[in-house]
């Protein structure tokens, strides 16, 4: 079985420091970078991101190994999706299912990230079920779901785990091989449920970074997970 990650949501860094606070996190013993990109528009539940791909290009260029874990929301993920390819700098891309225009955009998208080298993710909003990708999980395209337990767009909001665990807990079952990320209001007390339920990717934003001390909070995030 697989080792838990724990991903830093840059969201809740301070954008005037961004390369110091990516830094930061990572010696402070997160595995990943979150990296959001939402554009302000209806698939982005009207949040604006300061990061976009050029964010993604100066990341890598200061990190060159890390693994840098990118969400998209935007009104057309697919040329921002093209761009981030092109770049050759993300790890994994994660867009938004609700933004696609039909099931099949959502299947082409997901083909061309994999085709591209990338780890291929596909986020549901709190209101989406997981019967609506259940074809793209059966029909193998997809390497990991991310569970949102919040509004997409904004952080600092709080944990909906009436939202998140039956589809965390559902997709566990299905899909054993899963990577299954939860993102949103994770921070020490919803962490272990979120994992008791089937997640194995935990993405933290506020929780890291309002910490007085992150290496502490990225260790009390990893206590979730089975030793
Ligand atoms: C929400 C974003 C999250 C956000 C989480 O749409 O995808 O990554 O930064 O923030 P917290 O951890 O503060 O809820
Ligand atoms: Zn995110």
């Amino acid at each position: 079985d697989r080792r838990g990650v724990v991903a830093a949501s840059l969201l809740a860094a301070d954008a005037g420091h961004l390369g110091d606070a990516a830094d930061a996190v990572l010696h402070a013993g997160a595995d990943w970078l979150h990296v959001d990109i939402f554009d302000g528009s209806k698939a982005s539940n009207g949040a604006l991101s300061s990061m976009g791909p050029q964010t993604v290009k100066a990341l890598r260029r200061r990190l060159p190994d890390a693994y840098l874990d990118v969400h998209v929301g935007c009104r057309d993920p697919s040329a921002v999706v093209e761009t981030l390819l092109a770049d050759g700098c993300s790890s994994g891309l994660t867009f938004q299912f609700e933004s696609c225009a039909s099931l099949d955009a959502a299947k082409a998208l997901a083909g061309e990230i994999r085709q591209g080298g990338c780890d291929v993710g596909i986020c549901l909003a709190p209101e989406t079920p997981i019967s609506a990708i259940t074809s793209l999980l059966d029909a193998g395209l997809v390497d990991m779901v991310d569970v949102l337990a919040v509004a997409p767009g904004r952080g600092g909001q709080s944990f909906d785990g009436a939202a998140a665990l039956p589809k965390l807990r559902a997709l566990r079952e299905k899909y054993p091989g899963l990577r299954l990320q939860v993102d949103g209001g994770i921070d020490a007390t919803t962490a272990p449920d979120a994992v008791e339920a089937g997640a194995d990717v935990l993405v933290a934003g506020s929780y890291i970074f309002r910490a007085g001390d992150a290496a502490e909070a990225v260790a009390a995030l990893r206590e979730a997970f089975p030793s």
